[in-house]
């Protein structure tokens, strides 16, 4: 049993890397990201997976979900902690803000989006193949709940909830489009939370997301977007997640 943490933009490292090359298998789902490094954190054992790999080279249409949710679970994992970044839709959702979603809505196609394609039963690590899972509550309850009580106990702030609208790209939304967003009742937009979740929730592993909002959402606010300006909060705030993330695992009870 162990934690994961799944890297996302600005997130392609971690430190406590206990070595320099990736644990990388074949998976039957085709080639994962770059694969999985062995970390060390605060004397925890973790695995990290920078989910569009070492170089950035995978763009979140592109990502392999499939393959890397299937590497994850045959190495063990059963619970991770999904990092990303995000557009912010409503009032609350400023750029800096960090998030604790609790909805998903998905907008994305085209993706590998299942383990349920009756192809690969044997494969899986489950004993039931289910082909629907319940997916009302898309992040686990208890690992979101944990996570919750982590933040506010070290008086790190940020919004306990919010509806993650993922979109497909590679390109960012038109202001038409995020109105929609808006009014669909989407709080935030990015592209890498589906199917990551659900693929998480068929295997049975635990899934939370802490997502970074790094910009407001094309056609939310006056100015124009700058990826200058962009990036600079990626680098600052990831900081701020390198600092906290050793303490979090080291907070989370893997038996439960
Ligand atoms: N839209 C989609 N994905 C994103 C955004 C956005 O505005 N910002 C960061 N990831």
């Amino acid at each position: 049993m162990s934690i994961a943490i799944i890297g996302g933009s600005g997130l392609d490292h971690l430190e406590g890397l206990k070595s320099s090359q990736p644990i990388s298998v074949e998976t039957p789902f085709g080639e994962h990201s770059t694969g999985v490094y062995q970390c060390n954190l605060n004397g925890v054992d973790i695995l990290f997976l920078p989910r569009h790999g070492d170089a950035h080279q995978c763009p979140p249409h592109g990502i392999n979900y499939r393959a890397n949710l299937w590497l994850l679970k045959s190495l063990g994992v059963t619970k991770i902690i999904a990092c990303n970044v995000v557009g912010g839709i409503s009032e609350f959702m400023s750029p800096r803000s960090l998030i604790v979603p609790h909805q998903i809505i998905d907008y994305t196609w085209g993706r590998e989006h299942t383990f349920f394609d009756g192809k690969n039963s044997d494969t899986l690590f489950i004993s039931k193949h289910v082909g629907h899972i319940d997916f009302t509550h898309p992040y686990s309850k208890v690992l979101r709940q944990c996570l919750l009580s982590f933040l506010d106990q070290h008086d790190i702030p940020h919004l306990n909830f919010g509806t993650y609208g993922c979109t497909q790209g590679p390109r960012l939304e038109t202001a038409a489009e995020v109105q929609r967003l808006d009014r669909d009742g989407c709080d935030i937009v990015g592209m890498t939370a589906m199917p990551e979740a659900a693929l998480a929730a068929e295997l049975e592993m635990d899934y939370v997301a802490l997502s970074l909002v790094v910009n407001w959402a094309p056609g939310v606010a006056e100015e124009e977007l700058a990826f200058d300006a962009i990036m600079q909060i990626v680098n600052e705030e990831m900081t701020l997640f390198r600092k906290f993330l050793p303490n979090l695992v080291e907070f989370i009870d893997i038996d439960h």
